[in-house]
């Protein structure tokens, strides 16, 4: 199988997939990248990886079907059979639904459906919940609304600020997500 990694930032969990791949621990070939910030880290990682980019800017399309029309465009020139959003910051629209339904799936660091949307590491402490952590789902046109795929608990230490617990939401994202994608390619 063919996947696209859809992000906008850092791209640890991107590494992560790569990494897997690499170890044949996912069977399965990234044939692109989308990113829809230019300068995020997730690019040179690509590029490291000998991964295609499309990297685009949102302000320079009046519409997102406009983007969304060229991202198509580059996934079915790839033959991409699935979408993974790894830190890719923005709702999937209607021409990307349409034609990838049931085929988009993405990570969040909650257990959704508490604390969607963005800060959800930060929106957990401010809460003062002792338990969060990681959910994959399916994309929906909510935001992070679609089925849940798999979930991860991580309990949330006295101490912990929101860097440390960023740090233990990755490590268990990192392990968590290329084992649902080796699940997801292997159907
Ligand atoms: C992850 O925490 C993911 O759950 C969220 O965005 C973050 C991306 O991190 N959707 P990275 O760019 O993969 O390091």
């Amino acid at each position: 199988k063919r996947i696209a990694v859809f992000a906008s930032g850092n791209g640890s969990n991107f590494q992560a997939i790569v990494e897997r791949i690499n170890t044949g621990e996912i069977k399965a070939e990234i044939g692109l990248v989308v990113c829809d910030k230019p300068q995020a880290g997730v690019i040179n990682r690509a590029k490291d990886a000998q991964i295609p980019v499309f990297s685009f800017n949102p302000k320079d399309y009046d519409t997102k079907a406009q983007f969304e029309a060229e991202i198509l465009a580059e996934l079915q020139k790839r033959e991409i059979d699935l979408v993974i959003l790894a830190g890719y910051m923005r709702l999937i629209g209607q021409t990307l639904l349409s034609a990838y339904g049931g085929k988009i799936v993405n990570i969040h660091p909650s257990l959704l459906p508490a604390f969607p949307g963005i800060d959800a590491v930060g929106q957990a402490l401010s809460a003062g919940v002792k338990v969060t952590g990681v959910t994959v789902h399916y994309v929906d046109a909510g935001m992070d609304t679609g089925p849940i795929i798999a979930q991860k608990a991580i309990e949330i230490a006295e101490d912990d600020t929101k860097e440390t617990l960023a740090e233990k939401v990755h490590q268990v994202e990192h392990v968590l997500y290329p084992e649902v994608i080796q699940k997801l390619v292997s159907k």
